[in-house]
């Protein structure tokens, strides 16, 4: 196949290049090398320079240039990862996450309809890398453990340190392990916005088409070549620059704010087996570890592993704006549909990471 990979020389990006270069693909990576996720991180850039596959370097802002990839490439399959990641920094610069995750989306599909236009045959499937922050607080039950719709929490009650998630009626709610089919969407964040609206305009712009639109709705993605000078990356690849430098961890809230975190090459062993599925029209899949894990917990194992004597925790009781408390995929369609489970435990991948980090800071 000839595949084009949107973002592809990041640190999902980069992986899933060399791993579909592997299976014997015809592999393109379309990427801007954004300074903020490659400065001072070579690791990914390395990985997607050696894969073998075609580096177009580009902006999906402009339409000409991925324009000029769409039309040099004539994929088969293209995978749409390029996108502004930074939960907390969405809401300081909305204009620049529209603008790549919006804005880019739509630039991607004018130039597929383009190339279609100029008789180069249709795009058989588009896979979007999507998100879990489309679900907000996601799925939770009541005390009668009933499905319940969450909204978002008030700052009244993070100020109060009521961290649990609630209905639009005020009783407390318990989460439960998420699936596209059974939680309605309801993000809490402009870049979770701006994910959502990527799912909306493909799916739309394809509708009736014989191009396929596909999504794979992330958990946190962690794992060696995340960037630990990039401030806004995740939570684990943060918590590992701070133990360097010697600094105590501040956990927010009372520590107990729980995340699946799934490893990157489970991740992209997912995304790679939607190449051999027959169809993969309108599916929604929720890619995670299916495991949950406190921050608290993470935080204690990083110090275990890359700290000393002089890193510290503390609970500090903050909050932040479009933080959600919970957060766990069901992975049951993705083991149904795409064969598919994680083979990387938390333990297992924490330490892969850790060892990377310790390298690549040395
Ligand atoms: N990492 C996670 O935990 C996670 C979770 C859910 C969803 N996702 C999604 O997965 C995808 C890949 O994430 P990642 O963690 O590999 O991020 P990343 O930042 O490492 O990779 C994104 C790549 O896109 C490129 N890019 C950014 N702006 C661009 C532009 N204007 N034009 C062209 N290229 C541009 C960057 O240079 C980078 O190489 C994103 O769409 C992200 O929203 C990631």
């Amino acid at each position: 196949m000839k595949i084009l990979i949107t973002g592809g020389a990041g640190f999902i990006g980069s992986r899933l290049s060399a791993e579909l270069v592997k299976l014997g693909h015809d592999v393109t990576i379309f990427d801007s090398l954004h300074p903020q996720v490659h400065f001072l991180n070579e690791t990914n850039y390395s990985i997607a320079k050696a894969s073998g596959a075609k580096l177009i370097v580009g902006d999906i802002r402009t339409r000409d240039d991925i324009q000029r990839a769409v039309t040099e490439t004539s994929p088969d399959y293209i995978f749409h990862l390029a996108a502004e990641t930074g939960t907390g920094q969405s809401f300081d610069h909305p204009t620049r996450y529209n603008e790549v995750n919006i804005i880019g989306t739509t630039n991607l599909i004018e130039s597929v309809r383009s190339s279609e236009m100029l008789g180069m045959g249709s795009v058989r499937r588009i896979v979007l890398a999507g998100s879990r922050s489309v679900y907000g607080e996601g799925a939770c039950v009541n005390m009668e453990g009933r499905p319940t719709a969450a909204v978002a929490r008030t700052n009244e009650d993070l100020s109060k340190g009521d961290f649990q998630p609630k209905s639009a009626s005020g009783e407390s709610l318990t989460p439960v392990p998420t699936a596209a089919d059974i939680c309605p969407v309801a993000p809490a964040s402009i870049y979770a916005s701006t994910k959502l609206m990527q799912e909306y305009l493909l799916t739309q712009a394809f509708w009736g088409t014989q191009t396929e639109v596909g999504i794979l709705r992330l958990q946190n993605v962690y794992g060696p070549g995340q960037s630990m000078s990039n401030p806004y990356t995740g939570v684990i690849s943060i918590f590992a620059d701070q133990i360097m430098q010697g600094k105590t961890l501040n956990i927010y809230e009372d520590g107990e704010i729980t995340r699946d975190f799934v490893y990157v090459d489970d991740v992209v062993r997912a995304f790679a087996s939607t190449v051999a599925l027959e169809s993969f029209s309108d599916e929604i899949v929720d890619i995670g570890a299916g495991e949950a894990a406190t921050i608290l917990d993470v935080a204690k194992e990083m110090i275990n592993l890359v700290g000393d004597e002089r890193n510290g925790l503390k609970i500090t009781g903050n909050f932040r704006a479009g933080d959600i408390r919970y957060a766990i995929a069901d992975i049951s369609k993705a083991q149904a549909l795409l064969g598919w489970t994680p083979q990387v435990s938390v333990k297992q991948g924490l330490e892969q990471f850790s060892k990377w980090a310790k390298e690549d800071q040395a």
